[in-house]
């Protein structure tokens, strides 16, 4: 079941990678509005027309991140790469950015992006933001955009970010979250899994998983509604200097499967 959610997630980003730019919409899409307006003009004219009109995202995370230049950045299912080559301006040459993303459509697109854009500080890495392919305390960031609600596994997603990034690295995340008092019936009633709404998780699950895998100073702020009862927010966490492993992840009942 969960393999088969996956392949779905896939089959429609590959397709909105191969249709970037013709309009097509994904997160949102027909039964939500998950944009928001979400990056300025000066971003925007900063990069090549086809990584703008590629974006999928529900936020801007950078808002939150506070980039610092020769930082090393991971941006968690990356897409057609905006928020990547926008973090490698910020982090300079003397940083790092890394792109993760599990469709081949996507990655190829992001690659495509970057070389327009001249970005040489940019590695993109295919595979599941479920198993993070990068060694332990390697980054300072992580940054994801309308991303981590398509998780069949969100524990798995919470423990692997823990466990990449540096004692005292932060993320800053966009995503989809809906009100505590929604049931996963009504979530999917508000819209479809691979649209970023029937897997949302709520905002007490997502401290609870968050805190579960050993983060602190957890905040969400919702930032616009997408949906009724469902919201884009931006989440912010900290790995603590001296960081203890999470503890016994708890038994989420959310939509999709995704953390049972
Ligand atoms: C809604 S799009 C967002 C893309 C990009 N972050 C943006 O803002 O434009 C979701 C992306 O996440 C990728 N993705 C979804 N689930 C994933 C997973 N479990 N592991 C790796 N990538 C995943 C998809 O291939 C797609 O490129």
């Amino acid at each position: 079941m969960n393999e088969e959610l996956r392949d779905q997630v896939r089959d429609r980003y590959a397709a909105a990678a191969r249709t970037a730019g013709a309009g097509v919409s994904c997160c949102g899409g027909e039964s939500a509005d998950l944009t928001g307006g979400l990056y300025d003009e000066a971003e925007r004219s900063s990069l090549p027309e086809e990584a703008v009109l590629a974006s999928l995202g529900c936020g801007n995370p950078l808002a939150v991140a506070e980039l610092r230049e020769g930082e090393t950045v991971l941006d968690l299912g990356s897409g057609g790469g905006i928020d990547v080559l926008l973090s490698a301006r910020r982090v300079g040459p003397g940083g790092r950015v890394y792109g993760l993303d599990m469709t081949e459509e996507m990655l190829a697109l992001a690659l495509a992006n970057a070389e327009k854009a001249g970005a040489a500080n940019v590695d993109f890495l295919k595979g599941h933001i479920e198993a993070i392919p990068l060694p332990a305390d390697r980054v300072d960031v992580i940054i994801s955009n309308c991303v981590v609600n398509l998780s069949v596994d969100k524990p798995a997603v919470f423990a692997e970010m823990f466990r990449v990034l540096k004692p005292g690295g932060r993320v800053g995340v966009s995503d989809v979250v809906a009100e505590d008092h929604l049931s996963p019936a009504d979530r999917a009633e508000r819209g479809d899994y691979v649209g970023c709404i029937a897997g949302a998780l709520s905002f007490a699950e997502y401290r609870e998983g968050l805190t579960a895998a050993g983060f602190t100073e957890v905040e969400i702020t919702p930032t616009h509604e997408a949906a009724e009862g469902m919201h884009a927010a931006i989440v912010r966490a900290v790995k603590p200097r001296s960081a203890s492993p999470g503890r016994e992840l708890p038994l989420l009942t959310e939509p999709g499967g995704c953390c049972g």
